[in-house]
Order: structure tokens, then C-alpha cells, then sequence
């Protein structure tokens, strides 16, 4: 069996008809990785539903492998198919023995077919790129992104350049710069400033350069994503606003955040402007219409996390509705397919203040079930998907997260994360569809246990 095996679907299958898949961003993985076959491969793109793939013999003297696939991504995944079954070669976080593949390549014979047997294979953890990736060049990202497209994975998390956006909308909406750079965390605490965790950054504030840098490096991660099949998720505009911002807008809704990890009211308690107030959609579409500008208009999917470790301003369930309604309606007022990308953390975290009702109340703010994607975050061990009704609906992934805050587990649950994530997705009224990795950090050494999970998916 194929080792993206599962569900096989017959390529140029009887409904969908999609757009034939671009595959040249494919080519760029065989130039970058496997210099030495360039030419050797043929990717074509064929009609047919989901993820799927074939790998052939290209028929004639030359030789070669042939893969088609109905989409980007189930090219890259077949080409991983065959690197691994059949040339016996990988690539890691460490590196990369695909150069050790061997020629002439080895034939596969009867034609193997693979297709996904979820639509979403997610990657990353928005605290990763404080543990992990904070001072990453091109280069690590690039290897990065391979290993995620080869993997199959079409939904990772895309937060490099935050500040650089949302430093233009705080001086649009009238902060100086002091008081802007005075909520800025340093490098490496940026994923809990974005979380609205702590603010401020000691030993000096963040560096413009460093900013513009990130923003940089975003013009390059970001074409990259999509040249290889995935749809980055991209920021947007939390609530999470400067200390001095009240002082601006003193009619404004603004509240403090709770304290996190002990730090002293100066660095935490986050003022966080109301999302019903009428200033939030305002700051809203100034950040997504800059995003887009700066980026191009390459997705729908938004990562928006306002209760991270960090408790509502009030339990009353209709505000926690009102919360969730008037954040989905700013993002659909800026992006009207806006699809909103919640780290499910905080219903194990704060299972205490998120009682089954608050959570009902919370996700049932946003319309349909389509309009929200949640992260069952560490579903091989706390799942929250069960205790909620499949989140009563709203479309979710099962997420390994393993690695806390980058220590290496030399361990790994092997039962929980594959008898666990079929048995989700046929359960009864499961509204899970995807599988994905949200590990704290990216420690090498054990990665058996996130290739498992993705090899299923
Ligand atoms: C396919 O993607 C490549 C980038 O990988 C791009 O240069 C090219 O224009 C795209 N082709 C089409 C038809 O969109
Ligand atoms: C604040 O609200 C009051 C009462 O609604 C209004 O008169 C005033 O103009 C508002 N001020 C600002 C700065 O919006
Ligand atoms: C938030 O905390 C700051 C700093 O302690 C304080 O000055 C401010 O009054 C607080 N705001 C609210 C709305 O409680
Ligand atoms: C900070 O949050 C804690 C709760 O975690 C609260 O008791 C305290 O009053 C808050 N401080 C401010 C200034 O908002
Ligand atoms: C919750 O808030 C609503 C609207 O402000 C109010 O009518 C209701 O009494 C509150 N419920 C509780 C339990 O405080
Ligand atoms: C991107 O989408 C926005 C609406 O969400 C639209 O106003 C803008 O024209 C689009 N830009 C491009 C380049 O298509
Ligand atoms: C959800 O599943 C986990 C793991 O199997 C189990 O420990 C937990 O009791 C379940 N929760 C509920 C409410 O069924
Ligand atoms: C959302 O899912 C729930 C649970 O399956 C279902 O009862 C509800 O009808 C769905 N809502 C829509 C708009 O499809
Ligand atoms: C699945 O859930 C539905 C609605 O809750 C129920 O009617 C049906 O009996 C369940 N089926 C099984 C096999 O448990």
C-alpha cells in the first residue's frame, strides 16, 4: 500500500471537475532537493476530486517517473510516495538524504495510486514561531516548506512580517510610534504578544529592521506556500491594541485582558478593544485591505485568537456571542469568504471557565458551520472535539501537538494518533476535516511520530 494510502480514488473520477492544478512549483522541489534527476520527472495535472495521485513509469526509452494528481499538492505527495517506497530516501528537519536517491531511478511497475483522505493537512503552532522559527533565514524555511509539501500538508500557518502590517494600521488609527513600539514584544515573545498575552519588550523595543526583515522574508515564504500547493493562513486583526490606545479613543470599548505566567501588569493584562465596538471592523479592513495589498489576495483563512491563556472579559454567554458574531462579521466585511482559524487550546487550558454552554455560545456567534476552522489542539491526549458535539458543528482538525515548548520527546503515543484520528472522522456526526501537527517547537530527533500522523491523512 501506498504510504498516502486510505481512501484510493480513481483519478478522472465521475463528479468534480476542477481547474487543472498548476504542478510547475513541483518541478522547483526536484531542482532544489534532487539536482541531479532534473528532467527525470513528470508531473501533469488530470481532473478528478480531492487530493489524489498516480505514479508511473514514463512510458519510453528515456525512463523516468510520471505523477499526476488532481491537485498541486497531491503531486507533491505522490512524489514523496515514490522517493520513500521507492527510492528509499527522505527529508528531515535536519536535513535531507533526497540527493542519495539513486540513478538510474528505480521503476515502480504497476502504476500506485494515493489520495487524501481529508481536505485540509494543517501545519504549525503560532507559539512555533517564537520557540522555533523567531530567527529563521530563507534558506531554513525553504527545506521547511519542502518537508511540508512533500508531506502532503496545505494549510500551514503564515505569520512571518505581522508587526510590519500592524504598525501601519496603529499609525493609521493615530498612535505614535513610542506608544506602539511600547506593546511590541522582542523577537522571540512574539507569539504571546500576537496572543495578547504580555506586551512590551525588555532590553529594548523591537527593531524596525527586524521588522522590515520579517516582512521580507513573508515575500518569499508566502509565494513559496503557494507554488507548492497550500494556502498559508494569514493573520489578522485581533483586538489586542496599545495601552494607549484608550487615551485616543476614549469612548471606545476597551477592556484589560487577564494576567498571564506571573509577569506584572505592566507587561501583561492586554488592552483588548471590543470587537462590537465600532472602531474594530474599522481597524479590521485596514489590516486585511494592507495584508492584501502587501501580499495579494491568496487566501481566505484567517488565524484569530483572542482567549489564548488569557480569560474573556465576562462569561455571560450572549457577550460571548456578541464577541464571536461582531469578529467573524469584520472579517467577512473585509474579506467576504473570510474563514476564521481558531487554536482550540483554550477550551482544555481554561476548561474551567469554558463550560460546554460558554463554548456553544462562543462558536455559535459565527454563522453556519463553514465560517470557522478549529484546531483540536492536542487531540492525542486532551481531545475537545467529544465533549462539544464535534464543536457543535463547526468544521475542525485533530492536531498532534507532542512537542511542548521545544523539548524533545523521545516518546510518542502510536495507538492514539492512528486508531485516533480515523476514529474521529467516522464518528457520528463528525464534522472534523483535516489532520494536522501543532507542535510548541521543532525539536529533530523524533519525527516518527508527526510523519505517522500526516501519512494518514
Ligand atoms: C504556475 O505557477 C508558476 C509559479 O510556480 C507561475 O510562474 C506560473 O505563472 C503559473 N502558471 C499559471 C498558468 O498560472
Ligand atoms: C463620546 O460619546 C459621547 C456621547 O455619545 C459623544 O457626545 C462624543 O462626541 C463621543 N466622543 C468621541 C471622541 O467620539
Ligand atoms: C488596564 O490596565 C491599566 C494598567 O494598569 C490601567 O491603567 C487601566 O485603567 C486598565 N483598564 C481598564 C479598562 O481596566
Ligand atoms: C490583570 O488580570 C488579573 C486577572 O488575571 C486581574 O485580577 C487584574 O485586575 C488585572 N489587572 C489590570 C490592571 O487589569
Ligand atoms: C448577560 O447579558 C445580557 C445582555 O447584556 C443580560 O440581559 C443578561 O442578564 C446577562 N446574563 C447574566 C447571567 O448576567
Ligand atoms: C483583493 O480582494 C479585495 C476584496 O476582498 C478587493 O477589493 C481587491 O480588489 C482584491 N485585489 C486584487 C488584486 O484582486
Ligand atoms: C474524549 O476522549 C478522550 C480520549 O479518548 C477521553 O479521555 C475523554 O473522556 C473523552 N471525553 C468525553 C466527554 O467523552
Ligand atoms: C451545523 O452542524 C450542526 C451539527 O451537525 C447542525 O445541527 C446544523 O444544522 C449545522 N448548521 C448548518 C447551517 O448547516
Ligand atoms: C447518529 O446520530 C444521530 C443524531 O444524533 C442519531 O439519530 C443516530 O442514531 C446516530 N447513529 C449512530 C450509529 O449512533
Amino acid at each position: 500500500m501506498p504510504r498516502f494510502a486510505g481512501l484510493l480514488a480513481l483519478l478522472g473520477g465521475l463528479s468534480a471537475v476542477l481547474a487543472s492544478a498548476n504542478v510547475s512549483g513541483i518541478y522547483g522541489i526536484v531542482e532544489r532537493r534532487l539536482p541531479q534527476h532534473t528532467g527525470k520527472f513528470t508531473f501533469t495535472s488530470v481532473e478528478g476530486g480531492g487530493d489524489a495521485f498516480v505514479i508511473s513509469d514514463t512510458k519510453g526509452k528515456q525512463g523516468g517517473i510520471t505523477v499526476s494528481c488532481t491537485t498541486t499538492s497531491g503531486c507533491a505527495r505522490g512524489l514523496y510516495t515514490y522517493l520513500t517506497d521507492f527510492g528509499g530516501v527522505d527529508i528531515f528537519w535536519t536535513g535531507s538524504r533526497l540527493h542519495e536517491l539513486p540513478s538510474p531511478l528505480p521503476k515502480v511497475g504497476k502504476p500506485v495510486k494515493g489520495s487524501a483522505i481529508v481536505p485540509y493537512r494543517y501545519h504549525f503552532n503560532t507559539v512555533t514561531f517564537g520557540y522555533t522559527t523567531a530567527f529563521w533565514d530563507f534558506d531554513k524555511w525553504s527545506l521547511l516548506l519542502d518537508w511540508l509539501a512533500l508531506r502532503g500538508v496545505n494549510l500551514p500557518l503564515a505569520w512571518n512580517g505581522y508587526e510590519a502590517i500592524a504598525l501601519e494600521v496603529f499609525r493609521e488609527f493615530g498612535l505614535s510610534d513610542g506608544e506602539i513600539f511600547d506593546f511590541f514584544a522582542g523577537p522571540a515573545f512574539l507569539p504571546w504578544n500576537r496572543f495578547g498575552n504580555m506586551q512590551t519588550s525588555w532590553g529594548g523595543s523591537l527593531p524596525m529592521q527586524w521588522i522590515n526583515d520579517q516582512a521580507t522574508l513573508q515575500k518569499q515564504i508566502l509565494p513559496r506556500m503557494v507554488e507548492l500547493g497550500m494556502t498559508p493562513i494569514l493573520p489578522a486583526f485581533t483586538g489586542f491594541v496599545p495601552r494607549a490606545m484608550s487615551s485616543h479613543y476614549s469612548n471606545a470599548s476597551i477592556v484589560n485582558g487577564s494576567a498571564w505566567s506571573g509577569f506584572p501588569t505592566a507587561m501583561t493584562n492586554d488592552s483588548f478593544l471590543e470587537p462590537f465596538d465600532p472602531l474594530f471592523p474599522q481597524m479590521q479592513k485596514s489590516f486585511i485591505a494592507k495584508q492584501q495589498q502587501a501580499y495579494g489576495n491568496i487566501t481566505h483563512f484567517y488565524t484569530l485568537d483572542q482567549y489564548n491563556e488569557n480569560n474573556p472579559f465576562s462569561g455571560n454567554t450572549s457577550y460571548l456571542a456578541s464577541v464571536s458574531a461582531s469578529t467573524i462579521a469584520s472579517l467577512r466585511a473585509a474579506d467576504p469568504e473570510a474563514i476564521w482559524v481558531l487554536q482550540g487550546w483554550l477550551f482544555f487550558s481554561s476548561e474551567t471557565f469554558w463550560t460546554d454552554d460558554r463554548i456553544e455560545a462562543y462558536l455559535g456567534g459565527a454563522p453556519g458551520n463553514d465560517s470557522m476552522l478549529i484546531l483540536d489542539l492536542y487531540t492525542e491526549a486532551q481531545p475537545q472535539w467529544n465533549r462539544t458535539n464535534s464543536y457543535f458543528g463547526k468544521q475542525w482538525v485533530w492536531c498532534e501537538l507532542h512537542d511542548y515548548g521545544g523539548n524533545m520527546g523521545m516518546e510518542g503515543n502510536l495507538a492514539a494518533i492512528t486508531e485516533g484520528p480515523v476514529a474521529a472522522l467516522h464518528a457520528n456526526g463528525s464534522s472534523m476535516v483535516g489532520m494536522g501537527l501543532t507542535m510548541e517547537g521543532q525539536e529533530p530527533g523524533n519525527e516518527i511520530v508527526y510523519d505517522v500522523l500526516l501519512d494518514q491523512a
